[in-house]
């Protein structure tokens, strides 16, 4: 059976001292899990996490790539450089990207390329606003966004991890109901499936105020295979409860 991953997403929040203090708690509290475990950090903080996770269960993540190799980009951080972090995913196409730093749909797709190219695995992210959900998008927003990494990335696509996250549940404390969640899943599904004979072994993972007391049901639908937690994956408590609830 294909495990579940539960990833972290630490957004813009961490400190030297505050990450050690997170990473022990989760490393002492995690045991054996039966899932995958993956946080992604801020990339100023990649060498430290990198150390104090050496030789454990939890593996590392960035949460942006450059679509570049490297030169003359300000500010970018090539799939080259991760890479020498011990990196394992990279998120792309987060919709805090999208929406505040204009990520397209094909540089989100630019990006998935770069991260498997350097044997990164992408978890790439799609989702409807609210406004698109009230007006009756939300397949139509997600399948596009969904296109254009498989346009990209060809035969590729069955290496990525896919989260969905609608951003009116990111941060909100407003989950997708797990019949909800499940839907949009199963028109991904569909989608990866009409794209390669490997797609029930592509992730698909739901984000959007997963908590320790919503974990359970939303893991249970057959077409979720693990969560990206932002604001939970903070507390070791909470975080540690969501894997527990994967397994
Ligand atoms: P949230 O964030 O769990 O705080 O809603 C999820 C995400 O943005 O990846």
């Amino acid at each position: 059976m294909k495990k579940k991953l539960i990833a972290g997403n630490w957004k813009m929040n961490g400190s030297l001292v505050a990450n050690e203090s997170l990473l022990q708690s989760l490393l002492a509290g995690i045991g054996q899990p039966a899932c995958q475990v993956a946080v992604c950090v801020p990339a100023v903080y990649l060498a430290q996490c990198q150390a104090l996770l050496k030789g454990g269960v939890i593996e590392l993540g960035a949460q942006d790539i450059s679509s570049h190799e490297g030169g003359a980009f300000t500010g970018e951080i090539s799939p080259a450089m991760l890479k020498e972090f011990g990196l394992r995913y990279a998120i792309v196409g987060h919709s805090e990207r999208r929406q505040y730093h204009g990520e397209t749909d094909e540089l989100v797709a630019a990006k998935a390329q770069s991260a498997l190219a350097s044997g990164i695995t992408p978890i790439v992210c799609v989702g409807e606003t609210l406004a698109e959900r009230e007006a009756g998008k939300t397949e139509e927003v997600v399948k596009r966004q969904l296109a254009a990494v498989i346009s990209t990335n060809g035969h590729c696509i069955s290496e990525v991890v896919v989260a969905y996250e609608p951003v009116w549940a990111i941060g909100t404390g407003l989950s997708a109901t797990a019949e909800q969640a499940q839907q949009v899943h199963a028109v991904l599904r569909a989608q990866l499936k009409a794209a390669t004979p490997n797609a029930d072994r592509i992730k698909l993972l739901y984000g959007g105020s997963m908590n320790a007391a919503n974990a359970a049901s939303l893991l249970a639908q057959p077409d979720i295979d693990g969560g990206l937690i932002g604001g939970a994956a903070l507390k070791p408590k909470d975080f540690l409860a969501i894997i527990a609830a994967a397994a």
